[in-house]
């Protein structure tokens, strides 16, 4: 055990700090000025990791998180630091991965958009089912862990999602439904996940370890009677350990879809498909978008990594033509059935991986977005050169690989225009950044 005092927070929800001969140590937890107390992880010979245990002097910038699972839940764990200051180090934060990773010396500055509810804002609730004394629970991991802790009280997602989670605990505990443990690879249920939309309905997915889910059916009458808000339950099987939302499913009842309206656009969500967690925020990045690609009805347009077609939707009339390229077929076969029920007709939905696309596209368009997943896009960016754009547009869930890749972007003659950064994860070290960038 040793004494730490943290400089600063950095990416990827680590405290700075160094040792007493100038090393590097990221700690896992403990606010910018505290004194720590701290067990050795793992070290390389750069820079060593350590667990917190204990805060022996804290900051003046606390704020009390009044949920049983903090501080050990991974859900939050910037729930302990004042909301202005989560704003301040977001922003040094990606400034920081701009300088460091990018080598961008004179970096515009930018507005860092607060989100205004910092509580009850994510539409997605990934729990895990563990053993909760005799009873099936579903919890969240541990900061930087397997291990799995309560979340009762648990304020991040909808308002609703708390009682659907506990009756549906009851309920399946009635059954003698087993959790999966990854430990052991014993057990059934691995994940409850949790859907809704701001009119308050909810999609409820059980994802399990096997295929056949006995008693199901019964199962499915008891939670359509207790709980009406739950307007679909689908049943997903999944095998793999590393990932949640995958694999064949089934609508148990229900049209198994979450509806939600951004705009004019409505979009209709398959279970499995990626939709942007909290959507009072996307509003106004969409709004900051749509200033920054300036759309002309003469010109044509590039959504790249569309998922069920976010942007490709909310821009399509703005537009002559869209083409919106997503990788993951059920979500680029939602694009169809939301262009007809936005009535849009300028938009190509293309299931392809962006890589094969980019290669392979000959076409010119006039401008370009991209959304990729936390571990953008990499030197493959270059490609989108070909096609030629007067402006690109970057949104982006990981500033470092989005630093990363504004460089790859910048020496091929995209200059860096513009940044925004939006909070669209409060009480988390996540950001979102949008990077604008012109073709000199
Ligand atoms: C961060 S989400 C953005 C989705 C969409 N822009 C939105 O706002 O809803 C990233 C999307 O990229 C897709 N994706 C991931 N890797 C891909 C790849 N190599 N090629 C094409 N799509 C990919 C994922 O399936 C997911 O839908």
């Amino acid at each position: 055990m040793k004494q730490f005092t943290v400089e600063k927070l950095i990416s990827d929800g680590y405290s700075f700090a160094r040792d007493e001969n100038g090393k590097v140590v990221l700690l896992t937890e403990g606010l910018p000025g505290e004194t720590v107390e701290a067990v050795k992880l793992k070290g390389k010979e750069s820079v060593e990791f350590w667990k917190t245990v204990r805060v022996v002097q804290s900051s003046p910038d606390r704020k009390i998180k009044g949920c049983k699972g903090f501080p050990d839940c991974g859900g939050c764990d910037w729930g302990g630091l004042q909301y202005s200051n989560q704003l301040l180090w977001k922003k040094r934060i990606v400034q920081e991965q701009f300088r460091r990773v990018g080598k961008f010396y004179e970096l515009p500055d930018f507005e860092m958009i607060p989100s205004k509810k910092t509580n009850h804002y994510r539409n997605r609730m990934e729990y895990v089912a563990y053993q909760k004394g005799k009873k099936i629970g579903f919890g969240m991991y541990k900061r930087f862990s397997n291990e799995v802790v309560d979340v009762e009280d648990c304020d991040l997602g909808y308002e609703g999602f708390g009682k659907v989670r506990r009756t549906f605990e009851e309920i399946l505990s009635r059954f003698g439904v087993k959790p999966y443990n990854r430990e052991s690879k014993r057990g059934f249920l691995k994940h409850l996940v949790l859907r809704g939309n701001r009119n308050g309905d909810i999609v409820a997915l059980l994802i399990t370890k096997r295929e056949s889910f006995p008693e199901i059916d019964k199962i499915s009458r008891e939670v359509k009677e207790q709980l009406p808000e739950v307007t679909s339950l689908v049943h997903v099987f999944n095998s793999r350990d590393d990932v949640v939302l995958r694999g064949p499913y089934r609508v148990i009842y229900g049209e198994g879809i979450i509806t939600e309206t951004l705009g004019d656009a409505v979009f209709q969500v398959p279970p499995v498909s990626f939709f942007q967690a909290n959507v009072f925020v996307m509003e106004e990045l969409l709004k900051y978008v749509q200033q920054e690609l300036n759309p002309s009805p003469s010109e044509t347009f590039l959504d790249l990594y569309s998922g069920i077609g976010t942007f490709a939707f909310y821009f399509a009339r703005m537009f002559k033509k869209v083409v919106a390229v997503e990788g993951i077929k059920i979500s680029s076969r939602a694009m169809l059935s939301n262009a007809r029920i936005n009535m849009i007709s300028n938009l190509e939905a293309v299931n392809m991986d962006t890589r094969d696309f980019l290669e392979k596209n000959e076409e010119k368009f006039d401008k370009v977005i991209l959304d990729p997943p936390r571990a953008g896009i990499g030197k493959d960016i270059e490609l989108i050169g070909k096609a030629l754009p007067k402006r690109i547009v970057y949104i982006s869930c990981n500033p470092t690989t989005l630093a990363r890749d504004s460089r790859y972007l910048s020496n091929k003659g995209f200059s860096l225009k513009a940044l925004r950064a939006f909070d669209m994860f409060p009480d988390t070290h996540h950001v979102e950044v949008v990077a604008i960038f012109n073709r000199v």
